[in-house]
């Protein structure tokens, strides 16, 4: 691996990069940010200074941590850790007030795009052709037709693209896909995923809840959650959908709900739930996933688990998958299934958005193949716009959408949403 570290610009100084200013502190030996971006001048000043104090406690940390090291190993890389950390904390984070200023600093060598969902497609072409590798955080892009655009940028340019995607990493999600794909499920008849998640009307401030800020809605935005690594999991793509999505319950201009029930290339049926409406409460998980295979079947729940206050909470900054397999009348199966455990036990059993940051920079430092190829989040994308067309117009839609469909491109909306009255 080099041992320079990777140079990194955050482009958005919003809400989440927060999240990814105490993410890149802990990523100080691979990786140090170099510069930030925003519209908003104060928001990229604040950003550059957590940042800075962000660098400064992961040093203190580090180098309290270093002397209990459990071997020299891991006692040397907190030693590197803390010192790398010690030097970010000491150099002075650029600012710009735009994309496009930030991709003239020569020195970004990866852009995280910390935008809203509707802000991918311009800057994800300009970034590819700066040469900058790319990371975004939320869907993809807002159509197809973009998704098309910024992969053809991206391949031109040989850049590594990475659409967040945590929920695929934990252990028990991992177990999951192995057991399809290694055919120890048997032929797979039905495949169905959940996202039960809760937002009250209060959370449709500023951008959410609007086609122009958000772009879409529990299946865009949220459902893709769970949407890749259930896709990840049944190996196969979607080809036929049939669905009902709209603001149900909620004034929206897309949906708080979308259920589509869909064919799969392989021949299995299933469906799809995206539900921005579930109360939380005991019996009920963030994320479900159900295969039923010929020779045993497999659930893998996200549990909501209570805080230490007695609330049901939900994952933090990571990502847990509770993997659980099943037969009726074929125990060798079950047997072959419960083996695989032993394949995937050095993998984490919860996996953090910095784990997931962390193979991102690691396969530009060893120029590997992207983590995840780009056809993946744009066959997401491709879904989702699907199940808005075939929501809107009360058919099934077969995939792949039609290059002169509305639905291709962003001008294809659910018009029954409600308009918000404030802004
Ligand atoms: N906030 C959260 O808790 C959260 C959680 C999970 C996922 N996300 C995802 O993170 C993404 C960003 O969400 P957020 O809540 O941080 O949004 P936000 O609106 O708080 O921040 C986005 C920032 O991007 C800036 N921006 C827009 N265009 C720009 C440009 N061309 N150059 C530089 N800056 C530009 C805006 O000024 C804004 O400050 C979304 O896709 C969202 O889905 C957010």
């Amino acid at each position: 691996m080099a041992t320079e570290r990777i140079k990194v610009g955050f482009i958005g100084c919003g809400g989440i990069s927060r999240m990814y200013a105490d993410i890149y502190a802990g990523l100080a030996d691979i990786a140090q940010v170099v510069a930030v971006a925003d519209l908003v001048d104060d928001l990229a000043e604040n950003r550059r200074q957590v940042l800075t104090d962000a660098y400064a406690s992961e040093a203190y940390r580090a180098r309290a941590r270093a002397p209990f090291g459990r071997s020299d190993e891991v006692r040397a890389a907190e030693q590197k850790v803390a010192e790398a950390a010690e030097a970010a904390a000491k150099t002075t984070i650029r600012k710009y007030r735009s994309h496009e200023e930030l991709l003239q600093d020569d020195e970004v060598q990866a852009i995280i795009l910390l935008t809203t969902p509707t802000v991918r497609l311009e800057p994800t072409i300009a970034a590819a052709e700066s040469g900058c590798h790319i990371f975004t955080q939320g869907p993809m892009a807002r159509s197809v037709e973009e998704a098309d655009a910024m992969a053809t940028a991206v391949q031109k340019a040989g850049v590594k693209f990475h659409s967040q995607c945590g929920a695929r990493y934990p252990r028990g999600m991992v177990l999951a896909r192995r057991a399809v794909e290694s055919g120890k499920l048997g032929q797979i008849g039905s495949a169905r995923v959940e996202l039960n998640w809760y937002r009250p009307q209060t959370y449709y401030r500023g951008w959410h809840g609007t086609w122009d800020g958000e772009g879409g809605g529990a299946a865009f935005h949220h459902g893709r959650y769970i949407l890749d690594p259930f896709l990840w999991v049944v190996n196969s793509p979607v080809v036929e959908l049939f669905a009902y999505a709209g603001p149900m319950l909620r004034q929206v201009e897309h949906e708080s709900l979308s259920q589509a029930v869909v064919r799969f290339a392989n021949g299995a049926t299933g469906s799809i739930h995206a539900s921005l409406l579930n109360h939380r409460q005991p019996l009920t998980p963030e994320g479900r996933i159900e295969i039923l295979g010929y020779d045993a079947a497999l659930l893998v729940g996200e549990e909501y688990y209570l805080n230490d206050n007695g609330v049901l909470g939900g994952r933090g900054n990571y990502w847990q998958a509770d993997t659980a397999f099943g037969s009726s009348d074929n125990p060798a199966a079950l047997k072959a299934l419960e083996s695989l455990r032993a394949e995937v036990e050095s993998i984490p059993e919860r996996a953090s958005e910095e784990y997931q940051s962390r193979l991102f920079l690691e396969t530009i430092a060893n120029d590997t193949e992207p983590l995840v190829p780009i056809d993946v989040p744009r066959h997401h994308v491709e879904v989702v716009r699907a199940i808005y067309k075939s929501a809107a117009e009360g058919q099934p839609v077969t995939l792949p959408l039609d290059k002169n469909d509305p639905f291709y491109s962003s001008s294809g909306r659910l018009t029954h949403g409600v308009k918000r009255a404030e802004r």
